[in-house]
């Protein structure tokens, strides 16, 4: 397992550019299984989690190939209706291929995706879209199986107690555009990540009204082409690398950018006093001003995303002054706040939100990552943090940010990445 060394206190400077989204990239594969076709995918972030969904397509039998280090060519002329379990529990995202499972073969075979630190990650909402459109759904033995047989259109309310479902809305339309008859998908999650997929699929035939709503009305077609498509900008690396020049107090230009997608991310930094600057498809990103504390809600897109509240935290450590950082869509995802106390930050959790008092700096510390936008935060305090930082299980970070380590190099972060065995005894025998 590698780590992360960071020497802190460098402002970063220079220029970043926008990998392809991960989120968006994920369900685009499984889409790609609607045809007999071929599907090539471009502008896809070359990422574990991508290499993961390449496997278990091919595991399913469709034919994979890697046509350069950012695009994929994906022909699914024969595939079976079952994933290995192996691949599939390694990452959530497999979920998304029940969906296009069920309208290609009419049954499907998924083992339940694990949890994860984050907090519950249930199907229920999957499972009602499936069912109301005729599937039956039986969970057993840690596994979904899925008869469609006889699915035809129907309406249904997908959204649940903490809002939309970002891939049960993906699975949901994955299917019904194979399903015969008229769906109609209230409740929908409109992420960009949705709309994205909608794109691709109106290229393959689809039949979709109501792309970027709440509410989704589809007309089954018998059969879906093959298509090229290019993948949407990720907004939370995005988001990610605005935030890291906010907390080193450096000036980024992010390049690639797709301000539609932003939410009411970009705002809520406005208002706390980072500078943003849009310059055709980039943001020119700095901090004339000490910034002011912050309060956040994260809520469905467009409100302020889930997976850049750890990295907001992390801001608020080093940002004077009182920030209350509330989270809906995953309660208790705060598996980041250990952490940072550890590097000196104040926070205390009261509920879903966490109260944070800004420290006058961090400090290095040997910090361990727990998941994917931890593991970001942890690095971007660390950049901020007066002295040395040790970020252990890196294995997370690779599975959603491309190239991470060379892009901050660039910017000028003092970073390298080293086998776990370079970790001095100080801290491995600490671990133990
Ligand atoms: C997607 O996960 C993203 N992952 C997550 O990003 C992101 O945090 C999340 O959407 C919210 O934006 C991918 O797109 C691969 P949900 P997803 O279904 O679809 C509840 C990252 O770091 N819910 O939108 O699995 C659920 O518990 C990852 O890149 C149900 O109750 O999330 C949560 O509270 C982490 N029943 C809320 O809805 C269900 O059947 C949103 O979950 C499904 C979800």
């Amino acid at each position: 397992m590698d780590i992360f060394r960071i020497c802190g206190g460098n402002p970063l400077h220079g220029k970043v550019k926008v990998s392809g989204s991960k989120n968006s990239a994920l369900p685009l594969f499984a889409a790609s299984l609607l045809t007999e076709e071929e599907t090539i995918l471009e502008n896809v972030p070359d990422l574990s989690d991508v290499n993961f969904m390449a496997e278990i397509l091919t595991e399913l039998g469709a034919k994979v190939i890697r046509i350069s280090s950012n695009s994929w060519s994906i022909i699914p002329s024969s595939i079976v209706h079952y994933a290995p379990y192996e691949l599939v529990r390694k990452m959530r995202a497999s979920i998304c291929l029940l969906g296009p499972l069920v309208a290609r073969l009419k049954r499907a075979e998924i083992p339940m995706p694990g949890g994860c630190v984050i907090g519950n990650r249930p199907i229920d909402l999957h499972v009602r879209a499936l069912e109301a459109l005729g599937a039956k759904v039986q969970l057993s033995g840690g596994v979904v199986k899925v008869d469609g047989k006889n699915i035809s259109g129907n309406s249904v309310f997908i959204g649940g107690r903490h809002g939309s479902t970002v891939t049960g809305t993906a699975n949901a339309l994955m299917l019904a555009v194979l399903t015969p008859g008229s769906t109609v998908l209230e409740g929908c999650a409109c992420e960009p990540e949705i709309t994205d997929l909608c794109h691709m699929l109106e290229s393959m035939g689809a039949n979709i009204q109501g792309i970027g709503s709440h509410l989704l009305k589809i007309e089954g077609v018998d059969k879906l082409s093959g298509c090229k498509h290019r993948v949407i900008p990720d907004r939370i690396e995005a988001g990610t690398y605005i935030l890291a020049g906010a907390i080193t107090g450096g000036e980024l230009t992010i390049e690639g950018i797709d301000f539609g997608h932003m939410g009411s991310f970009l705002d809520l930094l406005k208002t706390s006093g980072v500078s943003l600057v849009p310059q055709n498809q980039s943001i020119i990103s700095s901090v004339p001003t000490s910034l002011k504390p912050l309060e956040v809600v994260t809520l469905p897109f467009p409100g302020f995303p889930t997976d850049l509240q750890a990295q907001m935290c992390a801001l608020a450590s080093i940002t004077e002054g009182l920030s209350v950082i509330t989270e809906r869509v995953y309660p208790s995802r705060f598996m980041h706040v250990p952490e940072l106390l550890r590097m000196g930050a104040h926070i205390s959790i009261e509920g879903s939100s966490a109260i944070i008092r800004g420290a006058k700096r961090l400090t290095g510390a040997p910090v361990m990552a727990s998941d994917l936008r931890a593991s970001a935060a942890l690095i971007l305090a660390g950049l901020a943090a007066e002295g040395e930082t040790w970020v252990q299980r890196i294995y997370h970070l690779d599975r959603g940010y491309e190239k991470f380590e060379h892009k901050l190099q660039k910017l000028g972060a003092k970073v390298e990445r080293l086998p776990e065995s370079e970790l001095p005894k100080s801290i491995s025998s600490a671990n133990n």
